[in-house]
């Protein structure tokens, strides 16, 4: 048996960061979950952080080093998503407050020193949200990129076109700059961008069976979907509550669940009209070398089935 894959997840919790987290929490085989570090995104940094932290504890994993980062994105001011969250970022269940205490020291840090301090290659970054962590990390220690194993990040849209504009998807549009460093650094990136993302609908019968699991996390998670919902529907007419983030940590526990293309993508930071958008060659039509792999497709059943079986284990 291969040992479990060390990883970092930077997130803006956000009900389905949320999922995400507790996905990798549930599958220590295959994941080892070595820090969170938390970022402004979906609501403002002092929330995210605390978010993480519940998270954690409704895990019942409370040894989890949970670490604050940065507040703002680095050229613009910070942009939120209550509208889709709720004003706590995790409305749905009523979740108490956190007993355990952030970690001192801040994330970025964090990030730099655990990518010095273990072999090279041996720990994968996971971001759940803008972008403004890692870019941070990599300005301020080029050294640790080359050390990082790969980045498996939410992010983006190519044909599903934007979702907080008509151009752009919100982690990328919250921080484009901070993307822009991150798409160039030279990292091994594998992006969960709309395109897949709203292939994993949590339909009616799939709310079910995160609710029949009969436990505290299923019943969070039956309400925290079932919250988001209500945005997805309305703008989409979409049966259920797109699972974003789930999508990085399914894809390092089963990956053939998944289909994508190595290609070029490249972020418009100037444009105030497309801002945010990740410009992704998948025909292959310009001489700009891939960056990425761009996935597309998913079996949503296949993804449905290891998240309740997962979570179950909670
Ligand atoms: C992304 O934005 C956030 O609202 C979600 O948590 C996800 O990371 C989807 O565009
Ligand atoms: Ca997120």
């Amino acid at each position: 048996m291969t040992a479990p894959r060390k990883i970092i997840i930077d997130t803006d919790p956000g009900q389905d960061d949320a999922v995400a987290i507790l996905l990798a929490l549930a599958s220590p085989d295959e994941i080892e979950v070595i820090g969170i570090t938390a970022v402004a995104g979906n609501v403002p940094l002092s929330l995210t952080q605390k978010n993480a932290r519940i998270i954690c504890e409704l895990a019942g994993k409370t040894h989890i080093p949970v670490y604050a980062g940065c507040e703002r994105p680095l050229a613009h001011t910070l942009v939120t998503a209550e509208h889709v969250h709720g004003k706590s970022g995790l409305d749905g269940p009523n979740l108490p407050d956190p007993q355990m205490q952030l970690t001192e020291g801040h994330a970025v840090d964090y990030i730099i020193d655990t990518l010095r301090a273990h072999p090279a290659n041996s720990v994968t970054l996971c971001p759940l949200g803008p972008l403004t962590n890692i870019a941070t990390a990599f300005q301020k220690a080029p050294d640790i990129i080359g050390r990082v194993q790969e980045i498996i990040l939410m992010g983006g849209a190519y044909f599903e076109v934007g979702n907080i504009t008509p151009a752009a998807e919100f982690n990328i549009y919250v921080d484009p700059e901070a993307a822009d460093i991150v798409f160039k650094s030279g990292a091994h990136i594998v992006v969960m961008p709309l395109d897949v993302t709203h292939k994993v609908l949590v339909t009616k019968a799939r709310n079910d069976a995160f609710r029949n699991i009969g436990s505290p996390v299923g019943e969070a998670v039956a309400k925290m979907t079932e919250f988001f919902e209500r945005y997805d529907r309305e703008k989409y007419g979409s049966e259920g509550a797109p699972l974003h983030d789930p999508c990085v940590t399914a894809y390092l526990i089963r990956p053939e669940l998944f289909k994508g293309r190595h290609v070029n993508v490249e972020i418009e930071t100037g444009s105030s009209l497309t801002r945010g958008m990740t410009v992704a060659d998948w025909w292959d039509v310009t001489d700009r070398a891939p960056n990425a792999l761009f996935i597309g497709s998913v079996d949503a059943n296949g993804f449905f089935s290891l998240l309740t079986q997962r979570l179950a284990q909670l």
